[in-house]
């Protein structure tokens, strides 16, 4: 049994992180049957207060009353199992993953999500260039100016057309999300619910599509998990609610880990580092992992999920927000914050100083 700790890594991290946990899952593990992560409908008058509520306690709440359409969460599942596996493996390394700004854009292998253990999942990210979808104003980073329109060339980064044609709906749709969620938590921190508008119109993000494979008896055998426990590194992540089971929440307060199954048609939303560091450790970055179903049948059945994680620019600056008594941490540049964090994913030459 690999007994790799998140501990071994803590050198990266730039938020505190006391938890200490099994990046694979491990016999001595315990769970939480009790904990429910709350629902908040964003239609309610109290959403802010129920969101943040939510957060603070867990970094974790189910959001409802979104208004994205259903139908396009289960036409998703289909289109990546589809993509997954009708292109061949070197079909698919022709796009293996790359850093551009701070983000790794691309295709994933199987066990090689991070080079920290293997895990029994692949993925592919597409971020804000790899879709159509016009944004604002010229970008400035590392010390060159850029129209951002430049950057939107779909096909260099879509093995096939319709697929970028399709998912940009998913994160069209979810990117008008962004700013009523991020208004919601500044108003539960006190702060003025406009204050990332401007950061957050037209942002960075990155739609990773995961293919978690059945699982042979060899694969169930190997001690790997589906996907390993960590934190998001991003300010919040949008996580339609997969179909098979498996996300496991890390509940701080008793160090158990809460199965997560959220209501077909809602979306999981948690906290990610950024959001820890602005909040001043209101808004947690709370570790998750995806695990094997309880049932043998089920772990023959495709697994699919598709979280969308929200970023500023690199060339931003991430500071405490106005108003947070006793700031724990010192203004730092997202690319510098990002790139040293998932430097544990990618190995110490990932990152870059700001
Ligand atoms: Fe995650």
């Amino acid at each position: 049994m690999d007994s790799k700790l998140n501990q071994d890594f803590i050198r990266y991290e730039q938020v505190e992180k006391r938890q200490t946990y099994h990046l694979a899952e491990d016999p001595r593990e315990q769970f939480d049957e009790e904990f429910q992560i709350r629902i908040c409908d964003m239609r309610q008058p109290s959403f802010a207060q129920d969101l943040g509520d939510a957060l603070h306690e867990i970094g974790f709440a189910i959001l409802e009353g979104h208004g994205v359409d259903p139908a396009l969460y289960d036409e998703a599942e289909t289109k990546i199992v589809e993509m997954f596996e009708r292109l061949s493996l070197d079909d698919k390394m022709r796009f293996r993953a790359q850093r551009h700004g701070s983000v790794n854009q691309g295709y994933f292998p199987i066990h090689e999500t991070s080079k920290q253990h293997p895990d029994l999942v692949e993925g592919w990210v597409f971020c804000r260039r790899a879709f159509d979808i016009p944004s604002p104003g010229p970008s400035v980073v590392e010390g060159w100016v850029f129209c951002r329109r430049a950057f939107e060339r779909p096909a260099e980064f879509w093995p096939l057309p319709q697929y970028a044609e399709f998912f940009r709906q998913i994160a069209g749709a979810q990117e008008r999300l962004i700013l009523p969620v991020m208004q919601a938590m500044l108003t539960y921190l006190g702060c003025d619910p406009h204050l990332y508008d401007e950061k957050l119109t037209g942002t960075n993000f990155g739609l990773r599509l995961n293919y978690y494979p059945p699982m042979s008896r060899e694969m169930d055998d190997s001690g790997a998990a589906r996907l390993l426990g960590h934190e998001d590194v991003d300010l919040f992540t949008f996580l339609p609610a997969p179909r098979v089971e498996g996300l496991q929440i890390l509940n701080r307060r008793n160090m158990k880990w809460i199965r997560l199954n959220a209501p077909r048609g809602s979306i999981i939303l948690n906290t990610g580092d950024y959001m820890q560091r602005i909040s001043n450790d209101l808004f947690p970055s709370t570790t998750h992992r995806v695990s094997k179903p309880r049932d043998p049948q089920q772990r023959t059945e495709t697994r699919t999920s598709f979280p969308m994680a929200i970023y500023v620019w690199e060339d931003e600056v991430l500071e405490v927000l106005p108003g947070l008594t006793n700031p724990k941490y010192a203004p730092v540049k997202a690319i510098e914050f990002h790139t040293s964090i998932t430097s544990k994913f990618y190995g110490d030459d990932y990152a870059v100083k700001g």
